[in-house]
C-alpha cells in the first residue's frame, strides 16, 4: 500500500475510494475552476526567505485567539454535506479537531445535529457557521442551539448570495432535483465499502434544519432553499446588528476578498474576518485568497483578527498566510480527504501532518512563534494577477 505522506497523497487515495460524484463534490470548484487553481498557483509562486542562526529551541506553533489556545494555527473549515463522504462525518471531523486541539467549524449545511457534534467532541473548540436562507427564524434557531451547545464563535458566510456553478456536479446529475446519470449509478456500485456505509447510515439529511421536538417544523420551502442554495438576498451589512442581538460571542464574517469590505466588517462590529473565496467554489473570477490577504490585513490594521482560507495544502502554505498577515488559516478539503481514506483517524493524520510541516517550515525560517513571522519572510511582490 502506498504511504500517505502529504495532503496530495490523501487526495489521490480519496479519489480512489470515493465514487466520482462524491469526490468531485468535495474536490471541485465553480465553472472553469480557475479560482480553485489560482489559490494553489498563487501560494506555490511565493518563495519563503529563511533567517538563519536564530534560536528556535523553544518552538511553539500554537496561537491564542478569542481566549482559546490552538495547538496549531489552523482550524477545520465548515463543509456542507460531508455526510456524503461518510456517515457522521461532522462528528468525526469535530472529534479529530478535538484530538489535534484545533477548532472545528460546523456548517449550517451539515448532516449531524449541533448537539450531537458537541456530544462527539465535548472538549473541542466548536464554532458555528451560518447561512441565512428562507425564513430568518431558521437562522435564529440555529444560533440559539449553537449557543446552548457551547459553540464559541459564529461565522457568517457572505460569499454565497447564490450557489456557484459547479459543473462537475451538474455533469453527474447531482442537482435539485437529483437526476443521476447511469454512469454515476454504476460508479457508486463499484465502491461497495462506501455504498454499504451509506446504506447503514442512511442518506445524509440537513440535520440542523430538521424540526426539533420543541420547535416549529421547518417548512418544505426552506429545506428546498438549502438544497438549491437559495440564500436570503436581503442580507446586508446592517444585518450584522440583527445577529449581534442574538449572539454575544465572537462574530466573524467569512468570504471577503476586498479591503473596503474588510473595513466595512470592522465598522459594523465584526470580531474577525475570514479572507476566502470559498475554496474556488463561488465566483470563479475571484482572486486567490493569499493574493487578497496583504491588502486586507493592511486595511484592518490589527483592529480584529484576519483569518484566511483557500488552497492550504502544506505547512509552508500556513506559514505564508501567517507571514502575510493572517492570525490563522482554515483548512477545508484536506481533512475531508483524510476522512474519506480512514475516517476520524485519517482526518486526524492530515491535521497532524499539517502541524508537523508547519513546525518544520517555521524552524527552517528561524521563527519560533507565529508572531515572529512577517512579510520579510515572503519573497514579494505578491503576484496578485496570478
Ligand atoms: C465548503 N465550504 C463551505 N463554506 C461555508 O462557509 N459553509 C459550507 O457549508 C461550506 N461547504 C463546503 C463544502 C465543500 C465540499 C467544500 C470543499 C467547501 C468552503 C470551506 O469552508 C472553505 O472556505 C474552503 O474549503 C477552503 O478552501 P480549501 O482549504 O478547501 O482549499
Amino acid at each position: 500500500m502506498t504511504q500517505l505522506l502529504n495532503v496530495e497523497d490523501y487526495r489521490r487515495r480519496a479519489r480512489r475510494v470515493l465514487p466520482r460524484l462524491v469526490f468531485d463534490y468535495v474536490d471541485g470548484g465553480a465553472e472553469d475552476e480557475r479560482c480553485l487553481r489560482r489559490n494553489r498557483d498563487a501560494l506555490e509562486a511565493l518563495p519563503l526567505i529563511p533567517e538563519c542562526l536564530r534560536d528556535t529551541h523553544a518552538m511553539d506553533i500554537g496561537i491564542e485567539l478569542f481566549d482559546r489556545r490552538w495547538r496549531a494555527p489552523f482550524a477545520v473549515a465548515p463543509i456542507g454535506l460531508a455526510g456524503l463522504v461518510r456517515p457522521r462525518a461532522d462528528a468525526l471531523l469535530a472529534s479529530a479537531a478535538q484530538a489535534a486541539r484545533v477548532p472545528f467549524i460546523l456548517s449550517t449545511a451539515s448532516n449531524t445535529r449541533i448537539e450531537d457534534v458537541r456530544t462527539a467532541a465535548p472538549d473541542a473548540t466548536l464554532w458555528m457557521q451560518l447561512y441565512v436562507m428562507g425564513e430568518r427564524a431558521i437562522a435564529e434557531r440555529i444560533v440559539r442551539r449553537a449557543r446552548a451547545a457551547n459553540f464559541e464563535a459564529l461565522v457568517l458566510t457572505v460569499d454565497v448570495p447564490v450557489g456557484g456553478l459547479r459543473e462537475r456536479d451538474l455533469r453527474h446529475g447531482f442537482r435539485v432535483p437529483m437526476r443521476l446519470t447511469p454512469g454515476t449509478v454504476f460508479d457508486m456500485a463499484r465502491h461497495p465499502a462506501w455504498l454499504l456505509r451509506l446504506a447503514r447510515g442512511g442518506m445524509p439529511q440537513f440535520a440542523n434544519l430538521l424540526p426539533d421536538d420543541d420547535d416549529a417544523p421547518v417548512s418544505a420551502q426552506t429545506q428546498a432553499a438549502l438544497l438549491s442554495r437559495t440564500m436570503d438576498r436581503t442580507l446586508t451589512w446592517e444585518s450584522l446588528a440583527w445577529l449581534r442581538k442574538l449572539w454575544d460571542g465572537p462574530l466573524l464574517v467569512k468570504g471577503l476578498l476586498g479591503a473596503e469590505d474588510a473595513r466595512r466588517a470592522v465598522r459594523h462590529g465584526a470580531d474577525g474576518i475570514v479572507v476566502s473565496n470559498h475554496g474556488g467554489r463561488q465566483l470563479d473570477a475571484a482572486p486567490a485568497s493569499i493574493a487578497a490577504l496583504p491588502a486586507i490585513a493592511d486595511a484592518v490594521g490589527g483592529r480584529i483578527p484576519v483569518l484566511m482560507d483557500g488552497g492550504i495544502r502544506r505547512g509552508s502554505d500556513v506559514v505564508k498566510a501567517l507571514a502575510l498577515g493572517a492570525r490563522a488559516v482554515l483548512v477545508g478539503r484536506p481533512p475531508v480527504y483524510g476522512l474519506a481514506c480512514d475516517g476520524e483517524r485519517g482526518a486526524l493524520s492530515v491535521l497532524q501532518l499539517l502541524a508537523q510541516e508547519t513546525e518544520r517550515t517555521m524552524t527552517l525560517l528561524g521563527a519560533a512563534h507565529a508572531r515572529e513571522l512577517g512579510p520579510r519572510h515572503v519573497d514579494r511582490p505578491t503576484p496578485r494577477s496570478l
